[in-house]
């Protein structure tokens, strides 16, 4: 069933868990997403990019999507993930989208303050729920760039003001992770962690998780992390099983030949993180 995130978010923040987000970008890892949550009885966040949107359509992911969430036994909810901006978010919302980041962070404190609360009015009398972003996270995801010298680390007493002032229902902070591949081991500032959810005592988003080691997302967790975006890792799962076709049989040209098998090594991939979030179980 499609519910608002709002309802995800609470419910893993009284249990002690994170949900996952997971990007689809197509039916092959949409249903990849959906079967393994209904395998591990996990409630899941399914998020369009900008990239994703750019590239399916809005209409076509979120009339999938639902399609997905209605028929599946477990929570769902549909994510709009880094919107940019309020027109965008309000395009989502009229399509059914049950939950919208809005992540104004490359813009000045006040300015992402305004602007992120500008969402959450409209947002919240549709039941729709809100994560904004505080911090710059680096890395690269589709166009959104952000390099190591603009990446920067969340402060907890901002973020104190920012939840009080706008309202968000999750927060997404920056703390050493960056999307895409790393290129080194990364680093969590976990004392940071500590000190945001102590000054905010809201759910916490933990963006570019792909290659954190297990250890660090446990501890995350432990720290007030509710919900952990993963695409990178889902990426390279789904191309990995498309080349190895391809390997084994230059010649194939069926598409559900090589499709298949990618939505199945994906599938693996996000129950495993399911298992690891420690949402499995809690639909
Ligand atoms: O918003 C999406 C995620 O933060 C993706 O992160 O590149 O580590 O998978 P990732
Ligand atoms: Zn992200």
């Amino acid at each position: 069933m499609l519910v608002s995130g709002k309802e995800l978010f609470t419910a893993a923040k009284k249990g002690g868990y994170a949900v996952g987000a997971f990007n689809l970008n197509n039916m092959e890892i949409l249903q990849a997403i959906i079967e393994a949550a209904e395998e591990e009885n996990s409630p899941v966040f399914l998020q369009a990019s900008q990239g994703g949107i750019k590239y399916a359509g809005v209409e076509y992911i979120a009339g999938m999507a639902k399609v997905a969430a209605e028929k599946a036994k477990v929570p769902v909810a549909l994510n709009l993930d880094h919107g940019t901006d309020f027109s965008q978010v309000v395009q989502c919302i009229r399509h059914g989208f049950s939950a919208v980041m809005i992540d104004a962070s490359r813009y000045p404190f006040e300015e992402n303050i305004a602007l992120t609360r500008k969402v959450v009015e409209i947002a919240e009398p549709c039941g729709v729920s809100t994560e904004g972003e505080l911090g710059k996270i680096g890395g690269v995801e589709d166009d959104i760039k952000v390099s190591a010298a603009d990446a920067t680390f969340t402060d907890p007493q901002e973020a104190a003001e920012f939840v009080e002032r706008t309202g968000v229902d999750a927060l997404a902070i920056a703390i050493g992770t960056a999307h895409g591949v790393y290129k080194g081991k990364p680093k969590l500032d976990f004392e940071r962690l500590e000190q945001i959810a102590a000054a905010t005592d809201i759910p916490l988003v933990l963006h570019g998780a792909s290659g954190v080691g297990d250890e660090d997302v446990r501890k995350a967790v432990e720290r007030g992390i509710c919900k952990i975006n993963i695409d990178t890792e889902l990426r390279i799962a789904f191309a990995s099983a498309i080349k190895k076709v391809l390997a084994e049989n230059p010649d194939e040209i069926d598409a559900r030949k090589m499709l298949g098998p990618a939505r199945d090594a994906m599938k693996e991939v996000v129950k495993y993180k399911m298992r690891l979030f420690g949402s499995s179980g809690k639909a």
